[in-house]
């Protein structure tokens, strides 16, 4: 028997037949065992890159426009997202809701004496959105707008919520739309974003965000104030079935703009 400590350099096929001591048919069976592994390795590796492609797949105007003429998306809730209700006492004064859907988060604040504006590039969301402000008797603007042109914005506001945005877009895209935020969020203004996190396993919805990617995305001219485990709530049909229970795994995040430009 030959014994293999862990200095022994990786296998190879040669080394495999030159073993003396394996007679002809098993040195073929190990020779075709090897060859297998090594097909086997490379189909994983193969497998590996299709999946990484997948899960940063952005997802574009209109994959959201055919979500919001389908059957209520897995985010369309009828409440506000509970990581916003439970800082909902750190919001005050002027509030931009990024990619705000139907309005459910924007409605909620506005409710509370935020002076909202929505913005969403589906105007069949933002439609709805103003429909549930008049029915509700409650004052907030919405609009229908791209979250890569808000560096084109002349408005700046007091605090920014993202929910359910930032996970959307591709490592460049992602570049564009944090610099559009900081240009309009005040200085010394807080943004509170929830993403699909690097702990939800499977590969349907958003890609997943590392808590490292948003340090990274977030580093210049931001102060990440904090980054905490939690869930972004869908619809009960999606919650335990197609995600988590509980919703998806997220994160949620609180992120300062920094009062001054630091010069380098
Ligand atoms: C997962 S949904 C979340 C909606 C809402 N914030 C909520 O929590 O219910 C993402 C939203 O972002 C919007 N969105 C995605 N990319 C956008 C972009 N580039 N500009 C504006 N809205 C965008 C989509 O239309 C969609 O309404």
């Amino acid at each position: 028997m030959v014994v293999e400590d862990y200095r022994t350099p990786p296998v190879t096929a040669g080394d495999i037949t030159n073993k003396r001591m394996l007679g002809g048919e098993e040195r073929e069976t190990m020779v075709s065992l090897f060859l297998l592994c090594q097909h086997v390795r490379e189909a994983l590796l193969l497998q590996g890159q299709c999946l990484k492609r997948m899960a940063i797949t952005p997802l574009d105007q209109t994959t959201f426009q055919n979500a919001y003429s389908g059957e209520a998306p897995a985010w369309e809730i009828p409440t506000p997202q509970k990581a916003l209700v439970a800082v909902a006492d750190q919001i005050h004064g002027t509030l931009l809701d990024s990619g705000c859907g139907t309005g459910e988060n924007a409605l909620f604040f506005a409710a509370r004496g935020c002076t909202v504006t929505g913005y969403d590039f589906v105007p069949d969301a933002i439609q709805r959105a103003a429909s549930k402000a008049q029915e509700r008797g409650i004052a907030a603007t919405f609009l229908v707008k791209d979250g890569l042109t808000l560096g084109d914005w002349d408005e700046q506001f007091d605090n920014i919520i993202d929910s359910g945005v930032f996970h959307v877009f591709s490592d460049e895209d992602a570049a564009r739309y944090v610099m559009g935020l900081a240009h309009v969020l005040k200085p010394g203004g807080r943004l509170f974003l929830i993403c699909f996190s690097d702990a939800e396993p499977g590969l349907q919805g958003p890609r997943r965000i590392s808590k490292q990617m948003l340090h990274d995305r977030f580093q210049e001219g931001w102060t990440v104030e904090s980054v905490t485990p939690s869930n972004y709530n869908v619809r009960p049909e999606y919650d335990g079935s197609r995600y988590s229970a509980g919703g998806p795994k997220a994160w949620f995040a609180i992120i300062r703009k920094k009062s001054f430009e630091s010069k380098p």
